[in-house]
């Protein structure tokens, strides 16, 4: 890239006619950057308040390409460090989870208590004459940690508005499966994850917002176990101005199996109308919160994507189920994702095969580089001021707005130098005026490079 980066980003993320060019899915300098403009300062999901009951519980995961850890303190608070020695920045810890009272890191032994502190150096006084002050070589911390419903979150940005503001209208649809019983949700123990190559990008914007590829992708998956799936499906589109994206379906929790989790939605079902109302309660969908967290409560899923390189990311899914359940539900519903959407799943692996050979084609090809994609589908039929959901709606199952806000949001934090504020609500503007879009190869997307 030889010109002004930011130019070229406009260029490649032509959000308003629905074009992006794929370079930003393949390209080493835009994929540096977004780990700095992007990982660096957006609000990440870390952990859910089941995974560290007690103080002491650790968690080791990812903030864009860094390791953190994230430990429940003695007074209930979740702090997050890096997971990087101050000496020679070796790993302090590398199991995934845990119960520990301090971490010893293995190079040569400097050791931080739960608090972050550098509690003991070895040879202190024939090596370094007492000369350290250990209290300056603690753990490095995030800049803010919040949660929101049990779901933690941090950001190395200490000038990022707070979580809730971050969220926005998402929490509305957050809600529909974090908050649909007084006790909340739990993830069951144990992480699945596993490595596709391709971008991480490809898995969030699909989560987002792309019901469409059901309809194919899936169509031997899910027609295997429920051939109505694929008919009359009614439902809407969110997109959020902040980047999220949520697809709902209505009437799904309506048709329960004679099996433990079908009786267990069945027993629930009015409690949930109440709590919710029936826009949200007779729903399930996927979900993507900008950047990296995703899920299909449907499923029982969540998972965030990981980037590890331009054309490398892992998936980390966890089964989520309602904290009060029977253990008999939360058996079925686990062996259920597992099925579904696990490294295997019968549904999962359609997915993968598209992101892995889309990155192939990406990777050895220059042509297909240059050549725009299309997001176009529904753009000027959504409603910012839709009489029952919040946010910019679109009143059907099949959309790309989801996607087209996603990167005009990651667009302003690739491009902007302060932590990019975006309204709470899109400005009045004309609705169900359909723009004329370009062809597949846009003007502005190809002339790249
Ligand atoms: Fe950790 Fe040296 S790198 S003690
Ligand atoms: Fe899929």
């Amino acid at each position: 890239m030889t010109r002004d980066i930011n130019d070229q980003l406009q260029e490649l993320v032509d959000w308003e006619n629905g074009l992006i060019g794929p370079e930003i899915f393949i390209n080493d300098d835009i994929y540096r950057r977004e780990l700095e403009q992007v990982f660096g300062r957006a609000w990440l999901f870390i952990a859910h308040d089941s995974m560290l009951p007690k103080p002491g519980d650790f968690v080791n995961t990812y903030m864009g390409g860094d390791p953190v850890l994230a430990i429940r303190q003695k007074d209930g608070s979740v702090r997050v460090f890096l997971n990087a020695c101050r000496h020679r920045g070796m790993k302090i810890c590398r199991a995934e989870d845990g119960n520990a009272r301090n971490f010893m890191c293995t190079y040569h032994g400097w050791t931080y208590n739960t608090a972050g502190e550098l509690i003991n150096v070895p040879n202190l006084d024939t090596a370094y004459f007492n000369d350290l002050d250990q209290k300056r070589w603690g753990l490095v911390e995030v800049a803010q940690i919040d949660q929101y419903k049990g779901m933690w979150f941090a950001t190395f940005d200490e000038n990022a508005v707070p979580l809730t503001d971050f969220l926005g209208d998402m929490t509305y649809y957050i809600d529909s499966w974090v908050d649909r019983t007084p006790g909340g949700i739990e993830m069951l123990p144990g992480v699945i994850k596993w490595t596709i190559h391709g971008n991480w990008k490809l898995g969030a914007e699909q989560f987002g917002g792309d019901g469409y590829h059901a309809i194919i992708t899936h169509a031997s998956s899910l027609g295997t176990f429920d051939p109505g799936f694929l008919r009359d499906i009614q439902g809407i589109e969110f997109a959020s101005r902040q980047g999220h994206g949520y697809s709902m379906i209505f009437d799904r929790m309506t048709r329960f199996a004679d099996d433990p989790l079908g009786r267990y939605n069945s027993d629930q079902f009015d409690a949930r109308l109440e709590r919710l109302g029936e826009d949200r309660a007779n729903t399930v969908g996927n979900f993507t919160v900008f950047p990296n967290l995703s899920g299909l409560p449907g499923s029982a899923n969540l998972r965030v994507w990981h980037p590890k390189g331009p054309n490398e990311f892992e998936i980390w899914s966890w089964t989520i189920v309602d904290a009060d359940a029977p253990e008999e539900v939360k058996r079925a519903q686990r062996t259920s994702a597992a099925f579904t959407e696990g490294a295997a799943g019968v549904v999962e692996t359609d997915d993968g095969e598209n992101w892995d050979l889309i990155g192939q084609m990406l990777d050895r090809g220059t042509q297909t580089r240059k050549m725009a994609w299309n997001y176009q589908m529904g753009h000027g039929h959504e409603t910012d001021h839709d009489p029952v959901y919040p946010g910019r709606v679109l009143r059907n199952y099949f959309g790309e707005g989801p996607q087209r806000t996603f990167y005009r949001r990651w667009l302003e934090f690739m491009t902007s130098e302060e932590w990019p504020v975006a309204p709470a609500v899109e400005p009045e503007r004309h609705e169900h005026e359909a723009t004329a879009m370009g062809a597949g190869i846009g003007p502005r997307a190809a002339a790249i490079m």
